[in-house]
């Protein structure tokens, strides 16, 4: 009957392995061919395709009604298995039998109905067993074989009894019992027996039961790590009782009192904690919800204490108690309004209040040992600080006074605690009377925070005598003047310095020049815009720099390429980044060096073109190169323009004044007044047959022909081309070319005929009379623009030696020059 059944199981086996197989990918790979998970995926069976090499597998959240043999392939090196609500019923016998060196089994949040007895047995190396919320009734469980198992935890639960099974007295590592908010209301000796032999080093958590009773010395005798006894009771009757009933127990740690503030408890017996006096105990933790109008005994049984944490608490008071092991206090909310006057506590080291309500300190005294000081978040208002509160505790190191309302410090305020290295504070508002002086002989000081204290540094403030500070953080403060530049000038051991949001708009040179160790330093929401100072030799040290939030609109390339050389976190975002492509070298730095660059994505660009979101690492910096070679050729074609033009206006210029007063006659042509008749156009060689012949001719004959003579009538002082034209061309009313080889050898005369063409050819009046004095070559008169096309037009007149041609000559000239 057996064999059929094996070898039917098998066949099963084979069948489920050959429709999982090819599956797989389900999962998600986490640390490769180690860890996997294939949390909530609705798997109904583990994936074939995990390696075998896996050692941790999370399963959560999945469907596996019941867990047999077949369920797992062989992972001999899964060492971590998480099974948390996959909806399993039943484990059964050699279900683990391929996973048997699991280290950590979780099975939180599955209804078992079944455990058969051998599920567990085969996990020889089992260390960690979860069965939260397992509906598990008993701590009975078979496990015989789980001899290295150190914590199991069965929280949520209705297991009624703490009683463990006797075989796991042997469990030599078993360290951690977990039986929060379970149905434990009674707790007898014999319950308590294996927990008595498995001996010291035990944390047991019985928190969250309905405890009534316990039996008196049911816990004597035993030594526990940790006791976690919170909302443990079913009420402060039950709680006094128990805690009397604990008579004999020594626990390291206890954490007593509810699990978080709840509604108010009023209780008539102050001294409801007594029963802790039987218990020996080091430090305890607790949050006490009771409260009472009249005194509370509440430390009087932590006498022996050696650490008390408060974590809230509504008593009003502190008694007096002559603590003498006690190293560490922590106070957190409560409704002290003084901190307690704690003194003459020769061991005590820490002291810690943060009651986040208004409190008044009057001081504490006679504390030898006591280093740590911690009364930030008090709106305190302290006067003529420190000194006076603190006597003898010549020992403080650390003294965080942050968020606070109000200290006033005068003459050296910290005389007497000379070994302070931490001085915190932060968001208090300090007012000092002495500034040289206020931290007069803290020599040993190493980290000092007085950021956003409403100081105003002036150029007589600065930090002297503090050689061991390494972090300074004066973030939120003003500088008046240039008080900035010689404030840090002796703290040569600086390695962090906070001087973010102070409005700053410019940082010396000489700044840094004591402190040439600076690591990080942060200049955040401050309003610079230049970053020159960065090139110094004394930041080479620099790590991190942030100068987010300020107004830079540019690095220059010459401080980009001098920047510390081990700089690696850079936060240049939030500033208003010009991206113009006069900064391409900058942009491209950025560009490039996003990997040092502290949030890359939120350097934006702010030019009034691109949207305000536009970031500078999507800049284009190629579009650039194009409009430079664009701008070169413009300016290449421009300039060539320009002294092209200029070299035509010089060539030109004569024409061009004419034109102008051309421009200006055409305008105005009835104002035009003609003072000659006629403008006579020669070369000076004819000069002699101009002066005899002509003018002898024209000016004394009758009616008289008044003719303007560049010789005679040219008007000294003017220049020549002005005369030429305001005199001959435009003061005339015709103009008589006298043509000869000459004439035409000459610049001037060719350009007085011009200019004469150019006027009457605008007037459209044939105004110009030749006269050819002399038989000049075809090819010679068209050197003269316009000649040649004008004789052919026009008729000329022909000098002629001839007496009686010489005679019509006079006459047909002096119609010409009279015609109208
Ligand atoms: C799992 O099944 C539930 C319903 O049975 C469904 O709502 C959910 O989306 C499924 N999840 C996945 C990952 O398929
Ligand atoms: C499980 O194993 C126990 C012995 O360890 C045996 O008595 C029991 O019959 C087994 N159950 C099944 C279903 O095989
Ligand atoms: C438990 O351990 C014993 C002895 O080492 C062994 O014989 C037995 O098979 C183990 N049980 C299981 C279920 O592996
Ligand atoms: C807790 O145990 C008591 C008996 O000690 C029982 O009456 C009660 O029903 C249990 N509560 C739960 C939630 O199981
Ligand atoms: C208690 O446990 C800690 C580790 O949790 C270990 O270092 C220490 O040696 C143990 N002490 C005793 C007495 O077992
Ligand atoms: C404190 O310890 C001393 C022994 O050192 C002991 O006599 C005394 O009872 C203890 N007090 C409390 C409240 O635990
Ligand atoms: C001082 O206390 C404040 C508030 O509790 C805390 O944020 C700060 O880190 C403390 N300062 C130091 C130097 O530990
Ligand atoms: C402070 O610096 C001095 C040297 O300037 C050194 O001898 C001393 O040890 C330092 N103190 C501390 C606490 O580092
Ligand atoms: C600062 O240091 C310089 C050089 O070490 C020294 O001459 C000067 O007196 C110091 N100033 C103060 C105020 O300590
Ligand atoms: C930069 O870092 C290297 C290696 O950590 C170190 O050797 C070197 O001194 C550092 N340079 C500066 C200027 O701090």
């Amino acid at each position: 009957m057996i064999m059929p059944f094996v070898e039917w199981m098998i066949f099963l086996c084979l069948i489920l392995i050959l429709v999982n197989a090819g599956k797989g990918h389900e999962c998600t790979t986490i640390i490769k061919n180690m860890e996997y998970s294939c949390s909530g995926r609705n798997l109904t069976h583990i994936p074939s395709s995990l390696p075998f090499t896996v050692t941790s597998l999370d399963f959560s959240f999945n469907f596996l009604i019941s867990l047999h043999k077949c369920v797992f392939p062989v992972l001999l090196n899964l060492e971590v298995l998480d099974l948390t609500r996959c909806h399993i019923k039943h484990i059964e016998n050699d279900t683990f039998y391929n996973v048997k060196n699991l280290a950590t089994l979780i099975l939180t949040g599955n209804p078992i109905t079944y455990f058969g007895p051998g599920g567990l047995n085969s996990l020889h190396n089992l260390q960690r067993l979860v069965l939260v919320d397992t509906g598990l009734s008993s701590l009975q469980l078979q496990m015989n074989n789980l001899t290295k198992l150190q914590e199991l935890r069965v929280g949520t639960n209705n297991v009624q009894s703490m009683s463990l099974p006797s075989f796991m007295s042997n469990f030599k590592d078993f360290s951690l019992l977990d039986l929060h908010a379970n149905n434990i209301s009674i707790i007898k000796t014999d319950h308590t027996a294996v927990l008595r032999e498995i001996g010291r080093n035990m944390t047991l958590i019985l928190s969250m039961n309905p405890l009534l009773h316990i039996e008196p010395g049911a816990f004597k005798g035993i030594y526990l790590k940790e006791f976690h006894i919170q909302s443990a009771f079913v009420s402060l009757d039950a709680q006094k009782e128990c805690l009397e009933a604990l008579a004999g127990l020594s626990v390291d740690k206890l954490f007593i009192g509810s699990y978080r503030m709840q509604w108010k408890v009023k209780v008539s017996d102050a001294s409801y904690l007594d029963g802790l006096c039987s218990v020996n105990f080091n430090e305890i933790y607790f949050v006490l919800k009771e409260w009472s109008d009249s005194e509370m005994h509440l430390f009087r049984c932590m006498i022996n204490a050696t650490k008390i944490t408060v974590k809230r608490g509504y008593f009003k008071s502190m008694e007096y108690i002559p603590f003498h092991r006690l190293k560490e206090l922590y106070l957190g909310p409560t409704l002290l309004s003084v901190v307690p006057l704690i003194s003459h506590i020769p061991s005590l080291e820490k002291l810690v209040v943060k009651n986040n309500m208004p409190m008044t300190f009057n001081g504490i005294t006679d504390l030898p040992l006591l280093q740590f000081v911690d009364l930030s978040g008090n709106f305190l208002i302290m006067k003529d600080c420190c000194s006076q509160f603190f006597q003898r505790t010549p020992n403080i190191r650390y003294m965080n006074f942050s968020r606070n309302s109000e200290i006033g410090m005068t003459d050296k305020p910290f005389s007497g605690l000379d070994l302070l290295e931490v001085l915190d504070l932060h968001r208090t508002k300090l007012v000092l009377v002495f500034y040289f002086g206020f931290l007069h002989g803290l020599k040993n000081l190493k980290y000092l925070d007085i950021s956003y204290t409403s100081i105003t540094f002036t150029r007589q403030m600065f930090f002297q005598n503090l050689n061991n500070l390494t972090v300074l953080k004066i973030a939120g403060n003003s500088f008046h003047g240039d008080a900035l530049t010689y404030l840090l000038q002796n703290l040569t051991g600086l390695e962090v310095l906070d001087i973010s949001h102070c409005g700053i708009e410019k940082i010396s040179r000489r700044t840094f020049i004591g402190t040439q160790k600076i690591r990080h330093l942060c200049l955040s929401r401050n309003k610079l815009m230049i970053l020159d100072f960065l090139a110094q030799p004394e930041l080479n040290p620099l790590i991190s720099l942030y100068v987010d939030k300020n107004s830079i609109t540019s690095i220059p390339l010459q401080v980009l390429q001098n920047l510390p050389t081990n700089l690696s976190d850079f936060d240049l975002s939030s500033n208003p980044i010009d991206c113009s492509c006069s900064q391409t070298d900058f942009i491209s730095w950025i560009i490039q060096n996003q990997n040092i660059l502290k949030q890359p994505e939120n350097i934006f660009c702010k030019t009034i073109s691109l949207s305000s979101d536009f970031r500078a690492t999507d800049f284009d910096t190629d579009s650039c190169v194009h409009k430079k070679r664009l701008t070169m050729v413009l300016s290449i074609c421009f300039v060539t323009i320009v002294v092209l033009l200029s070299l035509l206006v010089y060539r030109f210029q004569f024409y061009l004044q004419y034109c102008c007063i051309l421009l200006r006659g055409y305008r105005s042509p009835g104002q035009q007044e003609c003072s000659y008749d006629a403008f006579v156009i020669f070369s000076s060689y004819d000069e002699v047959w101009v002066m005899n012949e002509l003018m002898e001719n024209l000016e004394n004959g009758v009616p008289p022909i008044q003719l303007c003579l560049h010789m005679r009538d040219f008007q000294a002082g003017k220049s020549i081309a002005s005369n030429i034209i305001d005199e001959g061309i435009m003061g005339s009313r015709k103009i008589i070319v006298v043509v000869s080889q000459h004439f035409i050898d000459s610049a001037w005369c060719r350009f007085e005929f011009e200019l004469a063409q150019s006027r009457f050819m605008m007037e459209r009046n044939a105004n110009i009379i030749i006269i050819i004095l002399e038989d000049v070559e075809e090819r010679k008169s068209k050197k003269v623009f316009g000649l040649h096309k004008h004789l052919k037009k026009n008729t000329y007149l022909k000098w002629s030696r001839d007496p009686l041609s010489n005679m019509r000559f006079w006459i047909r000239l002096r119609k010409a020059i009279l015609d109208h």
